[in-house]
């Protein structure tokens, strides 16, 4: 791919103080389009800028918009490091299959990130900090029809953060959503794009309101198997077992939660995916077989959860602090991130700058 490189007249302010999650952004990002009977076209490194939307834009009527969150790290040596380009670009074809974009080949993918990703490399903080990667493709043309669009423009944006949860590693409160359905078999739930998002909304700002962090979804028929929560795939881990809800159309492919498969199958871990009820967990929770929960995901790495909020009340997690499994695999998974560990997986990619 051939990528026009137009460097920023006018520097962006540099954030002070806490990153926080997506509120800065960087001086460049990269952005094509594409053209009915052309495919894409004019790739390009160019000032971050808004681009002018025409009212009719399909994106803004039918939602066909698809998206993807990876990071790249600064490791103590100073060098810089992407994780895991290659999955996140497949998965994004995926998402784009399934939402009738046009495709963009993989390769293309990584090439426009680490593109962008060079271009801005001193905008990736030191540790604990890492360079949000945010891929997006959205339909532009303007028309009201119902049916994919003939226009698209696919972009890379940057984002210097800090942790996603505002308590750091504190334990998280997640309430189980038992009437709100975010997806069923043979929707768009196993696909990363914005409708899924947007009906999880409601129900996350009532468990907000609620006191807790973030929506434990329940599968849609039942209500009573585990299925994600709003930003990680779950762990659930027992004495003799770790479970996470099998890939069966309506969670996400989490590039961490397969991460965190291969690092525990590494340590001889039992780790099964398969169904998990909430009656198995409140049981385990009981018997004492139940040691700990956390999820994972790009924004949130490994985050450990505390508390699960029933209608008829509160469940802790073992005894409410970080379980030693979250702690060790986080730790293990930011060190392999930066370079501070082998990465005998091939996960990193070292970049330029
Ligand atoms: C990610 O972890 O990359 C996510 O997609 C979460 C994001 C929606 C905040």
């Amino acid at each position: 791919m051939n990528i026009d490189i137009r460097p920023t007249t006018t520097p962006r302010t540099r954030p002070t103080g806490a990153l926080g999650f997506g509120i800065h952004f960087t001086d460049h990002l990269f952005r094509m389009d594409y053209v009915d009977g052309k495919g894409w076209v004019d790739a390009r490194v160019e000032a971050y800028s808004g681009a002018t939307l025409d009212p009719a834009a399909s994106v803004l009527h039918y939602a066909q918009v698809v998206f993807e969150g990876l990071k790249a790290f600064r490791g103590a040596d100073g060098g810089l490091r992407i994780f895991r380009a290659d999955r996140h670009a497949r998965r994004f074809a995926r998402s784009c299959e399934k939402l009738c974009i046009p495709a963009i080949p993989e390769a293309d993918v990584m090439e426009a990130i680490v593109r962008v990703v060079e271009q801005d490399a001193s905008w990736v903080p030191d540790a604990p900090g890492a360079l949000y990667i945010r891929p997006y493709v959205y339909a532009t043309e303007a028309f009201l029809g119902v049916r994919p669009a003939k226009a698209y423009t696919f972009c890379v944006i940057l984002s210097p953060v800090g942790a996603y949860y505002e308590r750091g590693f504190a334990p998280v409160k997640i309430w189980v959503e038992r009437e709100a359905v975010r997806a069923v078999k043979g929707g768009v739930g196993d696909a990363k794009t914005a409708a899924n998002y947007a009906a999880s909304l409601h129900a996350a700002f009532g468990a907000k309101k609620r006191g807790y962090d973030q929506v434990l979804w329940t599968d849609a028929i039942s209500h009573e198997k585990i299925e994600e929560v709003g930003t990680m795939n779950l762990f659930v881990a027992f004495e003799n077992e770790v479970v996470t809800p099998s890939l069966d159309g309506t969670i996400l492919d989490g590039v961490t939660r397969d991460s965190v498969i291969t690092l525990l199958k590494a340590r001889g871990v039992n780790i099964v995916e398969r169904p998990i009820t909430l009656d198995e967990v409140k049981q385990g929770q009981k018997s004492g077989k139940l040691k700990e929960i956390f999820g994972s995901g790009t924004a949130a790495v490994v985050s450990p959860v505390g508390t699960l909020g029933f209608e008829d009340g509160d469940l802790t997690i073992g005894d409410g602090n970080p379980g030693p499994l979250a702690l060790s695999l986080f730790d293990e998974l930011t060190k392999i991130q930066r370079g501070d560990l082998p990465d005998p997986h091939g996960w990193v990619r070292r970049l330029e700058g």
